[in-house]
């Protein structure tokens, strides 16, 4: 014991010797704000939350909640195959394949049990996958896993992906294409339809991490799998895949982050319902969260934000931090994102807008960030 704590402590040294050790703060929000927060005992407008619809707190997500806890107990009492697949399910699978104009849905854990369980169900050793240089974590966790030869694109860069297909596709019975919609730490969006072109092209299945893009970004574009969460815009906890009918039935028998991990609590499901119907009926929403943030790119001259994400650069990890450290002496939290999130030499602050977020709270942050710019 007393080794294993000597060698955990070295390497915490070591992380916090480049600014890398992370740790973990109290935040708290209350239900009456979806952007106000106590991070720490301090009170501050968040620009760090996924919350980008303002759902987390609508009234009709948690009264949902409530009410089917009370109604039907806290767990899901077994994995899905089990006796985990409660009524609530159907529905939501029902909603989520409607909105991505897909045959079928399959709710799962998480974002990050879907990517995990997904991709090592339809790929493995021998075959190979092509991924975007910034795809989230996740995605690399699960073609790691899958034991098919990952081969990395550069960002967003089609001319990159043709000539790595041309290269490597004949090599392997079965090719994977996989990109994020939005990407997470930088907001901007990849280019759906090259990429299905692409895939068609030279035989590729194409599949999209739509984590950040629910209700902010949309696509017509025909993709073989779709998944995403139902933590970040719909504003509860779970992830989702959609695809054919027969896809998601092989996905019941083989995704081993489906078949051997609990199902989610009804309540949340059925908040996560309720999220998706306000998603739905009110479009506004993903509107004013990317209005926000075309507000902020216009006011410090740098791109459109293409989604509610916007990065601000400052390079290293001690710059990055203490530019947090000077919003938050405003009233505002940004999080400094730092490597290995992030790759090296690209520290950033993260800006998250949401929906709720007022027109005052965000002209605070714009003067603020004008003078520590
Ligand atoms: C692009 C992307 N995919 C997947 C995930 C994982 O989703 P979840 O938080 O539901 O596990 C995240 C979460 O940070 C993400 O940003």
């Amino acid at each position: 014991m007393a080794q294993l704590d000597e060698h955990c402590a070295a390497e915490l040294r070591q992380l916090e010797s480049q600014n890398l050790r992370r740790s973990l703060r109290v935040s708290a929000r209350r239900a009456k704000s979806a952007v106000l927060i106590e991070h720490d005992g301090q009170k501050f407008v968040s620009f760090a939350c996924n919350d980008y619809l303002g759902l987390r707190n609508h009234p009709k997500v948690t009264a949902a909640g409530t009410l089917t806890a009370a109604k039907f107990g806290a767990g899901a009492g077994a994995s899905r195959l089990v006796t985990g697949n409660h009524p609530f399910y159907a529905p939501l699978e029902a909603q989520l394949a409607a909105m991505k104009g897909a045959d079928a849905a399959l709710v799962f854990g998480s974002g990050y049990l879907t990517n995990l369980g997904v991709i090592p169900a339809l790929m493995q050793k021998g075959d190979v996958i092509f991924a975007d240089k910034l795809v989230h974590a996740c995605i690399i966790d699960a073609a790691q896993l899958s034991g098919a030869r990952l081969i990395r694109f550069k960002h967003n860069d089609m001319a990159h992906l043709e000539a790595l297909l041309k290269e490597h596709r004949e090599e392997s019975p079965n090719a994977l294409i996989v990109t994020d919609h939005v990407f997470s730490m930088d907001g901007d969006v990849a280019p759906l339809e090259a990429i299905a072109a692409l895939a068609d092209e030279h035989d590729c299945w194409t599949m999209v991490d739509d984590a950040h893009g629910l209700g902010i970004v949309k696509s017509r574009v025909a993709i073989d799998i779709w998944m995403g969460t139902l933590s970040k815009s719909a504003g509860v906890y779970g992830g989702y895949v959609c695809g054919s009918r027969t896809l998601i039935d092989f996905l019941i028998s083989t995704a081993r982050s489906f078949v051997f991990s609990t199902g989610l609590p009804p309540a949340l499901c059925a908040s996560a319902i309720a999220a998706l119907e306000v998603l739905d009926r009110e479009p506004e929403r993903g509107e004013r969260a990317l209005e926000h943030a075309r507000r902020v790119t216009r006011a410090l001259g740098l791109p459109p934000a293409q989604s509610a994400i916007v990065p601000i650069m400052f390079g290293t990890p001690e710059a990055a931090l203490a530019a947090s450290e000077k919003l938050k002496q405003r009233g505002l939290l940004a999080i400094a994102i730092r490597p290995p999130t992030v790759p090296a030499g690209t520290a950033r602050l993260r800006l998250a807008f949401s929906a709720e977020h007022s027109d005052a709270q965000v002209n605070a942050l714009i003067a603020a960030l004008k003078k520590i710019l």
